[in-house]
């Protein structure tokens, strides 16, 4: 008989297994990956410190690894937050470990990113991970590292502690990986492009295998509000965390536990509930049964007054500085953006920005060019799955004057504290029909202020070319009616060329 054997894996062997699921499919892209992985990382360490990232981000060219692959270095320094020394083994060699599994807007998500780029790096060069990181305090720690991928757990090799003289505060991070740069070189400088773009008031420097230098300025010191943590929404939640924050809530009766481990939940609103769902307010929570704490999930879902989820755990961009980075990194002739209100999918909120640009800089092609963004982060992949790219292809842009052969760039921008990811590999997002009526509500705002410019400049171009025929001709009629009517003075023609270039004037203006 065939015997059948069962094992388990960890978490960093799942990943091993599977790394396409995060983006690391072949040479090319996985170098993109480690990078953005890496930046995005940077980027969050800054702003929780409020201040505007400094990033520096350097691929040297180490060795052939094969015909078509090379062996690379890759080095991301940041002015960041630093991590602390107890955590770093963990934070850079552990899948599944990280600091950003709260309820407010982040890049960071899944606590993987930085580690499947490590363990890419790992496993494609059998070499360690150097880390070096701090507070900006009396000391730098440096930590020689690699992941057990069996165990899931980090293999410290060598761990230093550095006086920290300059009072260097940031986080750098370098080992080496296998890569096609060539390949992903046009993705990746798009990407350096769109992070700009988005993030206006950092300062990101690029240098690749050939020594070349990217630099992209920051042109602004304003950076968006940053986010609060915030409750779970009471339309969101299911019976497993119910029963987690009954487990951990030191409250002893139902109005407390309501107000204290929910957005939303305010004294009033906490009685009209228990009133309606017939709990009583002195029940205290750990005593609920499981019929009792399912029914409470349903008759959470049920209630009709809680607000919806207010959008203080969110940083969205916003129009100035949206524009701004748009005109920074595009050179349009014309620009419009337009933020929506904020929205909830499934007791996420979430808040939808939007832009289109036309003209200046901007490329002519046969489609669209659309940038789509994520809590901040360029997507650069799988763009027809997006359900950005589904709402603009479904738009009628005729009724707006546009049309996809005409020079236009569409941007798109999610934030949420949940942003619908349809990969861990962060490449796209799902199509949930809360979120494609917030794009398509917000693009048809701006579609109608390009029509109106679109409008204005159809019409200056038919003054200024009535005003060629005009200086063309009127002269030559002059001389024409003049000699026709055996006059020898011919007749003042400036004055009524003025009178209409004056009109075309006005209108170009
Ligand atoms: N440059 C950095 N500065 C400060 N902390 C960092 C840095 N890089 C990583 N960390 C810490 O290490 C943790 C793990 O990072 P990792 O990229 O693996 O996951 P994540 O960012 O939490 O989620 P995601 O999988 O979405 O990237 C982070 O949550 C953060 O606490
Ligand atoms: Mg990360």
């Amino acid at each position: 008989m065939a015997q059948v054997t069962f094992e388990e894996i960890s978490a960093s062997d799942f990943f091993y297994r599977n790394r396409d699921i995060a983006g690391f499919t072949n040479p090319s892209r996985a170098i993109f990956a480690a990078i953005r992985e890496l930046v995005e990382n940077s980027l969050d360490a800054a702003e929780s410190l409020k201040i505007p990232p400094d990033i520096y981000v350097r691929l040297s060219f180490e060795g052939e690894a094969s015909k078509e692959t090379q062996i690379y270095k890759l080095r991301v320094e940041d002015n960041g937050i630093g991590v602390p020394p107890r955590h770093i083994p963990s934070a850079f060699g552990q899948v599944l470990f990280g600091s950003k599994y709260k309820l407010k807007q982040q890049r960071g998500t899944f606590g993987l990113g930085g580690k499947m780029a490590i363990l890419y790096g790992q496993i494609t060069t059998h070499q360690p991970a150097c880390i070096m990181s701090s507070n900006g305090m009396s000391r730098i720690y440096m930590y020689k590292l690699m992941i057990d991928i069996q165990k899931n757990r980090p293999l410290i090799l060598d761990r230093k502690v550095l006086l920290n003289k300059e009072q260097w505060r940031g986080t750098i991070v370098e080992f080496c990986l296998e890569g096609d740069y060539l390949r992903a070189m046009p993705k990746i400088l798009d990407y350096f492009k769109q992070t700009a773009m988005v993030n206006p008031y950092a300062n990101l420097t690029f240098v690749d295998p050939k020594g070349r230098l990217y630099k992209f300025t920051s042109v602004t010191k304003d950076m968006p509000k940053p986010p609060k943590e915030t409750l779970p929404h009471p339309y969101g939640v299911d019976v497993e965390l119910l029963q987690r924050l009954i487990h951990i809530t030191p409250y002893k009766n139902m109005p407390e536990f309501l107000i204290n481990h929910f957005h939303r939940v305010g004294e009033k609103t906490a009685q009209k509930f228990l009133t309606f769902s017939n709990i009583s307010p002195s029940k205290n929570p750990k005593k609920l049964s499981h019929e009792e704490i399912v029914r409470l999930m349903h008759m959470l879902k049920k209630f009709k007054e809680f607000l919806p989820p207010d959008a203080s755990c969110l940083s969205p961009l916003g129009e100035e500085l949206l524009k701004v980075g748009i005109v920074k990194e595009l050179k349009p002739e014309f620009v419009a953006v337009h933020q929506r209100r904020p929205a909830t999918y499934a007791g996420h909120p979430f808040i939808i920005e939007v832009g289109i640009a036309y003209g200046g800089e901007i490329p002519k092609r046969s489609a669209f060019l659309i940038y789509r963004f994520a809590n901040r982060i360029p997507l650069l992949y799988d763009e027809a799955s997006d359900v950005s790219v589904r709402v603009i292809n479904d738009m009628n842009w005729r009724r707006y004057k546009a049309a996809p052969d005409m020079p236009i760039a569409i941007l798109v921008h999610i934030c949420s504290t949940k942003v619908p990811y349809k990969t861990v590999g962060k490449e796209f997002i799902a199509d949930r029909p809360e979120v494609r009526k917030e794009i398509g509500n917000g693009l048809r705002e701006v579609a109608r202020q390009l029509q109106h410019f679109l409008t204005r400049r159809e019409h200056v171009d038919r003054e200024r070319k009535r005003l060629g025929v005009f200086s063309k001709y009127l002269p030559k009629i002059a001389q024409f009616s003049t000699t026709l009517a055996g006059k020898k003075k011919l007749p003042d023609i400036e004055k009524l060329l003025k009178s209409v270039k004056k009109f075309g004037g006005e209108e170009e203006v």
